[in-house]
This record gives structure tokens, C-alpha cells and sequence, in this order.
């Protein structure tokens, strides 16, 4: 255990921090100050943090509880000073989906209209897949930049992808370690409070959160999604940083691609003004919001992506991070065909299942330190509310090893019934609506 006597005479101890959450109590604003330093330092043993932790997730934070936690969370790192570029700043921040990868036509195409995107973004972990994962399938693309490299960046392109460097929010970078291992990640105040830390340490001037709700993510209830909103809409509002949250639909994947290279081939159809429709109108509306925080109300996005304007961003940042976005990329040697046993429409892809068929191809990993394939995935050949036929191809399985896709193929090939992965039936299911609700 970790020897706490020099700092007893400040506060009564990490057991009375426990203690007083643990019996539903509210944490002083000493005492979260003095946790997250000391836990920051190596002074709280990550047993008693755990136990905070599951406290936490049990009894909750009043709103000044979390902001203090927000807080101290940031004073436990850097903040990044971005005054030095010109154009306003805005960032978006996703709460992870499947199929997920709108951030990578979207920064490009939110600078391409005259604000700067300084977009830090992490890997995967588990069934949701990492936006730094994606971009490490083109060949010669780097995720780790240093501060001053990545302010140059985002004055001379407007757009930046990157790791998040250790030195912002590491309270966070402990905590959520933990969280992860610990069944603490689904507590809205750690979760509001680790999203919100990073983004104001990281100097952005105005957010766009995208909190995702359904099967495939951490918030099945829009009643829980729109607490999450609310809650970090209020923290940034309250540091200064115009925030502004969507509600979106994620019980479906995005898009057709799940995985890394194939996500990145659907990003560039979309920046070259195809690809499906419903990435083209998350990428937009989120634009439009990103515009208009970033006080570019009149920007066009939709005509940035016509004009190829938005694709010149995109090959001039992944370019700047040492990218080949010309290079083809890494195809998978195996795959294998899931097909329709009858005539009828797809009512339902459930995200859920389809984001851990392509985490077990090898997508994604289950430890922080695993790699990932960048050629595995799933590709849905049918969506929900389209029509085929008996034989026709549902989903493909994409992997470089045969013995993964044999393992994923039962749980997607076993039938198509009201509570399988893809479903069918007689009638074309009702349309759903992507975005359901704005928190401002
Ligand atoms: N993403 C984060 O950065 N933190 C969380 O707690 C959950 C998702």
C-alpha cells in the first residue's frame, strides 16, 4: 500500500475520500484537488482509486463535484496555447462508435471552409475502433507529433490528426487505464470529466460532441445519452469553450466499412463526394455545427465537399504527417461472404455485434499494447431498409488469418431472426432518424 503519512496532515486520508463517497456523501473541493494530484503523482495506490472509482460509478457527483473534478483533472497536465493561430478553432469529439470514422473527412473538411481543427484522437480498445488506428493503415502516416509541430500544422493546413502527448490530462491517462480494467468506465461524471479535461487542456476555442446512443455504445438509453450531453455542455461552457452536443443514432453501424483500411476507403469516397449517405450527412451536419461554434455560420460544407476543396485538406494533412495518401492500401488475404437465405429486407445491422466481429478479425485489440491488422473488417454489402434477395450478400468478413474468420463466421451466419445480428423480414422496416436531439 501506498505510504500516505506525509500527506495525513492536509487531508484525513484517500480511506476518508472512499469513505465519504462510498456512504453518498459529496467531495469537498480539497479533496478532489488533493486526490487527483496525488493519485497523479503516484501517491494513491491504484486499489484505492479503484474503490473511489466504483464509489463514483454507484453514488454519482453533483455538478460542482464534477466540475472541480474536470478541473483538477486539467491542472494536472499542460494546456496548449493555440492563440498563436489565426483562424478560430474547433474541434469535435465522438463518445465512440462502430463504424465510426467521420472525424477523418471531417477535420479536412471543416478546415477547408476557414477554421483550424486541432483534432487529438486515441486508439481502440475493445469493440469501438480507434481513429489513430485507421490512419496508421496508410502507409508512412505518423500519429505522434510534439507540441510545436502540431500548432505549426494546424497555422499552415488548418487540419491535424494526432496522438494527445502525455503531458495534457495525465490524471486522465491513469484514470481511465483503470477505469478500463476496473467496470468504471459507463460512470457519467468519470466520463464527462475525462472527455471534457482533454478537450479544454488541448486549447480548442469551440466543441462539437457527438454522443452516440444505442447498442454499440457506451449509453443505450437516450435518457443517459442526454445527461452525458448535458453535463459536458455545461463543463465547457463553463471553461470558456462554445459546446455544442449532438444525440446520434448508433444501434446500426456507420457507413458500410468497419475496421481500419476499409474505413479510410470509405473517408476518401466520401471526400471525393460519394459514398453512403449517412456518413455524408453525420460528416455534414456535424460540419455545420463545427461552423457555425467557430462563428463561420455561412461556411458551405456540402459545396467544400463538391468542389474538391475539402479532399485538397485531407492529402495536404495526411502529407504534413509523413502520409502517402496516393498509396494503395493494405488488402486483407482472406475473406469470406455472409448471404441472405431468402428474399425480404434488412430491418436491423446490430452495431454492437458487427463492432466485435471486426475487433475479432483483428481490428481490434484487447490489451492497450496489442497491434492491429489494418486490412481486417466487416463490410455490410446491405444496410438497414434495403432489399435482397435469397444468396445475395449480406456482410463480408475481411481478416489475414483464416482461423479468425472461422471463429467470427457462426455469430453472423446463424440466421436472420428478430434477435440475430442482421435481421430480415417480409416489410421494409420504418426510416430511423440519425440525429436524435441538440444540447446547447
Ligand atoms: N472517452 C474518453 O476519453 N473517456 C471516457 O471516459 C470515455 C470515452
Amino acid at each position: 500500500m501506498t505510504d500516505l503519512s506525509s500527506d495525513s496532515t492536509k487531508i484525513a486520508g484517500v480511506v476518508d475520500v472512499i469513505r465519504t463517497k462510498r456512504d453518498g456523501g459529496r467531495l469537498s473541493d480539497a479533496q478532489i484537488d488533493w486526490t487527483i494530484a496525488a493519485y497523479t503523482r503516484g501517491e494513491i495506490a491504484d486499489e484505492q482509486m479503484s474503490a473511489l472509482a466504483m464509489a463514483i460509478l454507484l453514488r454519482g457527483m453533483d455538478t460542482a463535484e464534477i466540475a472541480r473534478w474536470t478541473a483538477a483533472m486539467i491542472a494536472s497536465g499542460e494546456r496548449l496555447d493555440l492563440s498563436g493561430v489565426a483562424r478560430p478553432t474547433v474541434d469535435k469529439h465522438s463518445t465512440g462508435g462502430v463504424g465510426d470514422k467521420i472525424t477523418l473527412p471531417l477535420t479536412p473538411l471543416v478546415a477547408a471552409c476557414g477554421a483550424a481543427v486541432p483534432q487529438l484522437s486515441g486508439r481502440g480498445l475493445g469493440h469501438t475502433g480507434g481513429t489513430l488506428d485507421k490512419l496508421e493503415s496508410i502507409p508512412g502516416w505518423r500519429a505522434d507529433l510534439t507540441n510545436a509541430r502540431f500548432v505549426d500544422q494546424l497555422r499552415d493546413v488548418g487540419a491535424v490528426i494526432c496522438a494527445a502527448g502525455d503531458g495534457l490530462a495525465p490524471a486522465d491517462r491513469k484514470l481511465y487505464a483503470l477505469r478500463d480494467v476496473t467496470g468504471t468506465v459507463e460512470a457519467i461524471p468519470l466520463i464527462a470529466s475525462s472527455i471534457m479535461s482533454k478537450k479544454i487542456a488541448e486549447g480548442t476555442g469551440a466543441l462539437v460532441l457527438d454522443v452516440k446512443v444505442g447498442s454499440g455504445a457506451f449509453m443505450a438509453s437516450v435518457a443517459d445519452a442526454r445527461q452525458l450531453a448535458r453535463t459536458m455542455v455545461d463543463l465547457g461552457t463553463a471553461h470558456g469553450v462554445r459546446t455544442v452536443a449532438l444525440l446520434t443514432d448508433m444501434s446500426t453501424p456507420l457507413g458500410r466499412a468497419v475496421g481500419n483500411a476499409v474505413e479510410v476507403t470509405e473517408a476518401v469516397e466520401v471526400l471525393a463526394g460519394g459514398g453512403p449517405a449517412d456518413v455524408v450527412d453525420l460528416t455534414l451536419a456535424l460540419a455545420r455545427e463545427m461552423l457555425a461554434a467557430a462563428g463561420l455560420p455561412d461556411a458551405d460544407p456540402a459545396a467544400a465537399l463538391r468542389d474538391g476543396r475539402a479532399m485538397d485538406t485531407w492529402r495536404a494533412m495526411i502529407a504534413a504527417q509523413g502520409g502517402n495518401p496516393h498509396a494503395p492500401l493494405p488488402v486483407a488475404a482472406e475473406t469470406e461472404l455472409v448471404r441472405a437465405d431468402r428474399d425480404g429486407y434488412v430491418a436491423a445491422v446490430d452495431a454492437r455485434a458487427i463492432g466485435v466481429a471486426a475487433w475479432r478479425l483483428g481490428a481490434g485489440r484487447a490489451r492497450k499494447e496489442d497491434p492491429v491488422s489494418a486490412a481486417a473488417g466487416v463490410i455490410l454489402h446491405r444496410r438497414p431498409g434495403e432489399q435482397v434477395r435469397a444468396g445475395d450478400p449480406l456482410v463480408e468478413l475481411r481478416a489475414d488469418d483464416p482461423d479468425r474468420i472461422a471463429d467470427v463466421l457462426p455469430a453472423l451466419s446463424g440466421g436472420f431472426g428478430p434477435t440475430d445480428p442482421v435481421q430480415l423480414t417480409d416489410a421494409p422496416p420504418a426510416a430511423t432518424e440519425l440525429v436524435v436531439d441538440r444540447i446547447a
